[in-house]
C-alpha cells in the first residue's frame, strides 16, 4: 500500500494548521484529564503536531501550585500514555503547563483567569487565541459557561485571536436539557466556535468509514437497499460500571452509548455522499439520516423493536464477577441498562427495508466495536443448489467489517472454492490490518480531537441539531422504560407497560431476547 498517496494518511480534509492556543482543562483533577487529556496532549507534542508554545492550565477547586500539578500529571501520563514518555521530552512539555485553583461558580476566579491569560498571552505569543475544555462534571457545564461570558472570556483574547470552547459528554440527558444546554452555550460562544466532543468520532478507524465509502469506487454502487440486507454496530465491553455507578445510574446504556457513539456510527455508514468535505456538509448529511430514523410511536412499538438488559452475576475470562445491582453505589432495585439491542429502520430510499441492529453492553465476553454491513445473498442456483435461502446461514452472505476496535482495520468476507476435487464452498476473509499495512499504532481519538479544535475544523464534533435529533429518537425509549427522561434509575420499573429488563449472565452476549430480535427476521448477531 502506498501511504504517500493514500488518503487515510491525508486525514478528511486537509487539516488546518493548528496554531499555539491557551487550553484551560475545567476539571482538571479529574479522571478524564488524567487518563486521556494530558497524555493526548504530550502524545501530540511527541509527535511534533502540538503547536510550540501552547499553555495548558488546569482549572479545578482543590488547592495546589504549578509544580503538584505537574507532578501529578507526569505521572498519570507515564500511566496513560500511548506512547512510552521521554523524561526530556516531558520536562519540556512541562513547562507549559499551569494549575488555577477556584471554584467554577466564582466570578472571582474567572478574573483572575482573565489576567492570568492576559499574561499567558503576551509571555508565549499566543495571539488571542483561547480554548476552553468542560471536563468537569455536566451540572458545572452551566456555571462555567455563565462565567465565562461574564469575565468576557468568550470572546477573543486580543486582534485575530479567538475564544473556542469544547463540551464533553453528556450533552444533556434528554432533548429539553440538551436544547437547554444548546441555549446556554449559543449565548456565549457561536456555533463555529462550539466543540462537542463524541469521541468515537476521533477513532481511526471511525473516520474510515467515510475514505472507505467515498474513495473507493468499487462500495458506493452497492451500497443500498438493493445490495445490502442488513447492517449490524456493536460496542462491547468486558467492563462493568467500574466505579462510576454515581453517573451510570442516573444514564444506562441508552444515553451512555447509544445516543451519541452508536448513533453517531450509524450515521457515517448510512448518509449520502456529502458534496465536499467541509464540516457542514458532512454533519449535514449526518442529520438527515437523523431525520430519517423511523421514531418508536409507544411502549409496544419499543418492546417490539428494543430489548434492554442488566447484567447478573457471571464470569469474565475466568474471573467471577458481581451483578450489576451489587456493585458499589448501584441501588438493589435498579432498573439502569447495561445492554440494549435494537433494530432500527431508516425511511429513505438508500436504506428503505434494511434493519440496522444496534447492540451495545457492559459486561460481555469482549471488548470490541464493529460494523458488518451483510450483503445479499448470491442466488443458489449453481452451488447451493437445492438449499432454500433461509437454510443457508449467515456464513453465505458476503460481509463487510469495519473493526472500530481493537485490531483496527477491514475486513471482507467471501465465498471460496476449498481445494480438493470436490467443488465445496466455504467461507474465507479477505483482511486489511492497520497495524500491519501502517506500521504504527493509531493515535487516541483524543489527540486527533484536540488538535482539531485547536486547528479550527469541527467535521468531527456534533453540531447542535445532531445532538438534538439524537435524543429525540432515545427520548421515546426512555419515555417507554421510565415513564418520563428524568432519571433512569427508578427503583419502581416504570410504568405498567414498561417493556421489561432482560436479565443476562455477565460473560454472555446479552439476554436471549437479544438473539430472539434477529431470529424474528431470520437473521443472527455476527459472531466474533
Ligand atoms: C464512554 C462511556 O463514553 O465510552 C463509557 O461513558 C464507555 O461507559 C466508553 O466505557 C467506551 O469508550 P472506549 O473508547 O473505551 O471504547
Amino acid at each position: 500500500m502506498q501511504n504517500a498517496t493514500n488518503p487515510l494518511r491525508e486525514g478528511l480534509s486537509n487539516r488546518a494548521q493548528a496554531k499555539p492556543c491557551a487550553l484551560v482543562i475545567f476539571g482538571a483533577t479529574g479522571d478524564l484529564t488524567h487518563r486521556k487529556l494530558v497524555p493526548a496532549l504530550y502524545n501530540l507534542a511527541a509527535d511534533g503536531d502540538l503547536p510550540p508554545g501552547t499553555v495548558v492550565i488546569g482549572f479545578a477547586r482543590r488547592d495546589k501550585d504549578d509544580g503538584v500539578f505537574r507532578k501529578e500529571m507526569e505521572e498519570a501520563t507515564k500511566k496513560f500514555s500511548r506512547q512510552p514518555v521521554q523524561q526530556e521530552l516531558w520536562d519540556h512539555f512541562a513547562q507549559n503547563l499551569f494549575y488555577h485553583r477556584s471554584e467554577f461558580d466564582k466570578d472571582e476566579g474567572y478574573k483572575a483567569l482573565a489576567e492570568r491569560l492576559d499574561q499567558l498571552d503576551k509571555d508565549h505569543n499566543l495571539g488571542g487565541r483561547r480554548m476552553f475544555y468542560l471536563a468537569a462534571g455536566p451540572e458545572q457545564f452551566e456555571p462555567i459557561i455563565t462565567r465565562l461570558k461574564g469575565s468576557g472570556l468568550n470572546k477573543p483574547g486580543a486582534d485575530g485571536g479567538w475564544s473556542r470552547v469544547v463540551v464533553e459528554k453528556p450533552f444533556g440527558t434528554d432533548l429539553p436539557s440538551a436544547r437547554h444546554l444548546n441555549e446556554t452555550v449559543g449565548s456565549a460562544f457561536d456555533e463555529s466556535s462550539t466543540y462537542r466532543i463524541d469521541h468515537f468520532l476521533g477513532k481511526e478507524t471511525a473516520q474510515n468509514i467515510m475514505v472507505l465509502r467515498f474513495a473507493n469506487a468499487i462500495f458506493e454502487p452497492i451500497w443500498n437497499s438493493r445490495y445490502i440486507d442488513h447492517i449490524e454496530i456493536t460496542a462491547a465491553e468486558t467492563l462493568g460500571v467500574e466505579g462510576r455507578a454515581g453517573y451510570y445510574e442516573t444514564s444506562g446504556a441508552l444515553r451512555d452509548m447509544v445516543q451519541n457513539h452508536l448513533i453517531q456510527l450509524l450515521t457515517l455508514v448510512c448518509m449520502e455522499p456529502p458534496t465536499d468535505l467541509g464540516a457542514d456538509s458532512v454533519r449535514g448529511e449526518k442529520v438527515k439520516v437523523l431525520r430519517s430514523l423511523r421514531q418508536f410511536k409507544n411502549a409496544d412499538d419499543v418492546n417490539k423493536h428494543v430489548v434492554r438488559g442488566q447484567y447478573a452475576a457471571g464470569a469474565i475470562n475466568g474471573q467471577s464477577v458481581p451483578a450489576y445491582r451489587a456493585e458499589q453505589n448501584v441501588k438493589p432495585g435498579s432498573m439502569t441498562e447495561t445492554f440494549v439491542a435494537m433494530r432500527v429502520l431508516i425511511d429513505n430510499w438508500r436504506w428503505s427495508g434494511v434493519p440496522i441492529y444496534v447492540r451495545v453492553g457492559k459486561r460481555l465476553p469482549k471488548s470490541a466495536a464493529e460494523i458488518s454491513v451483510f450483503f445479499k445473498r448470491a442466488p443458489s442456483v449453481l452451488f447451493n443448489e437445492g438449499t432454500p435461502d433461509d437454510e443457508r446461514g449467515a456464513d453465505s452472505n458476503n460481509v463487510l467489517v469495519i473493526r472500530i476496535q481493537p485490531d483496527e482495520g477491514v475486513s471482507l468476507r467471501m465465498q471460496s472454492k476449498l481445494p480438493g476435487a470436490a467443488l465445496r464452498v466455504e467461507p474465507v476473509k479477505m483482511d486489511f490490518q492497520y497495524g500491519a499495512s501502517f506500521g504504527k499504532a493509531s493515535p487516541e481519538a483524543y489527540e486527533r480531537l484536540l488538535h482539531d479544535a485547536m486547528s479550527g475544523d469541527p467535521t468531527l464534533f456534533a453540531r447542535r441539531d445532531e445532538v438534538e435529533e439524537a435524543w429525540q429518537f432515545v427520548d421515546v425509549i426512555e419515555r417507554a422504560w421510565h415513564g418520563s427522561t428524568e432519571g433512569a434509575s427508578t427503583a419502581d420499573g416504570g410504568p405498567a407497560d414498561a417493556p421489561a429488563l432482560c436479565e443476562y449472565a455477565a460473560g454472555s452476549w446479552g439476554p436471549p431476547e437479544a438473539d430472539e430480535l434477529c431470529k424474528q427476521d431470520g437473521r443472527e448477531w455476527r459472531r466474533f
